[in-house]
């Protein structure tokens, strides 16, 4: 079936209820995305399509989350090649509203709260950011709950697609989800990452060539720190920190060890003692005109 486009929610709802009716499914996945889309957003799409009979991706590039307006204005837009490729994903629907159809009364006066998660790392250098980026998910997620019934009675299931390459935003919507009881389950996604080992983003083609062979610290310093994790040896996170400030052309935000779920900093003694547990490892960084993000899971 060819992918179709819409652009209220009025239509989102209608048509994937009518897909819903029309394969007789019974479970829906939600892909949201800001569009100028890559491999990564591709792999999200694909795991939505092998595990539910309709798949809804949405395009907004939500003005509530962007600090800068240059920022915002310059964010690529490339909507025909993002709907060629999900539909080669096997994508059913795209919804890519416009800013007054998400916010047909200007900026919403009530909006999500990312609280004490949502301030730290990211959210130290992009104040407001969460809370914007929040506010749109819950927007997309009520969005998406599939409207109808299932012949034999019940729900579908429904699912929510997000990558691991942004950790935070990933443990704020599934606290949101938890804390505000949103019908929906949430699926994580792992990173997506080009054969250099740069994850890919959407914001990676504004890098020079040096830029982006300078980008590559990040990815080499965080597989070092996974390395010695799997290795149980200690994660001496200050030399891999001094790796990443060698390199001239980057200029490190931060880079720590941290629990995966609240993304409170690991005691310092599990940096020098044999690695032994769970983490992430997060990392930010200046690259030329671009901020980047990548992480890693360690496990030992
Ligand atoms: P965007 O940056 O377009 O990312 C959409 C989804 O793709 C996010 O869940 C993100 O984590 C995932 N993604 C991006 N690059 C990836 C990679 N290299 N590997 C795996 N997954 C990757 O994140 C947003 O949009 C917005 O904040 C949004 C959630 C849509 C709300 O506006």
């Amino acid at each position: 079936m060819a992918i179709r486009l819409v652009t209220t929610a009025d239509s989102l709802r209608a048509q994937s209820r009518l897909l819903l009716t029309q394969k007789n499914g019974s479970s829906l996945g939600l892909v949201p995305t800001m569009g100028a889309l890559h491999a990564g957003h591709g792999r999200l799409a694909r795991a939505a399509v092998e595990q539910n009979d309709v798949v809804v991706t949405s395009i907004f590039v939500n003005p509530l989350q962007f600090g800068e307006a240059q920022d915002l204005d310059r964010y690529p837009r490339t909507l025909e090649a993002d709907v060629a490729l999900l539909e080669e994903q096997g994508v059913d629907l795209v919804f890519a509203p416009s800013v007054e159809e998400m916010y047909p009364g200007g900026q919403p006066m009530v909006r999500v709260t990312s609280g004490p998660l949502g301030e730290k790392w990211e959210g130290a250098s992009r104040p407001g950011h969460f809370d914007g980026a929040l506010t749109v998910v819950a927007k997309l997620l009520h969005y998406g709950i599939p409207g109808t019934g299932l012949p034999g009675g019940g729900q579908p299931a429904y699912r929510a697609y997000f990558g691991q390459k942004d950790a935070q935003q990933l443990a704020l919507v599934q606290r949101m989800v938890a804390d505000l009881n949103f019908p929906v389950e949430i699926v994580p996604v792992p990173i997506v990452r080009s054969a250099d080992g740069l994850a890919l983003s959407s914001r990676n083609r504004f890098l020079s060539e040096d830029e982006r062979q300078a980008a590559l610290v990040l990815s080499r310093a965080l597989r070092l720190l996974e390395d010695r994790a799997g290795a149980h040896e200690p994660l001496d996170v200050e030399s891999a920190q001094a790796l990443v400030r060698s390199q001239p052309l980057v200029e490190l935000d931060y880079f720590e060890v941290v629990d995966p779920r609240t993304l409170e900093p690991l005691a310092e003694n599990c940096r020098h003692t044999p690695f032994r547990g769970e983490a992430l490892a997060i990392i930010a960084a200046k690259v030329g005109p671009v901020r980047l993000i990548d992480n890693v899971p360690l496990n030992s």
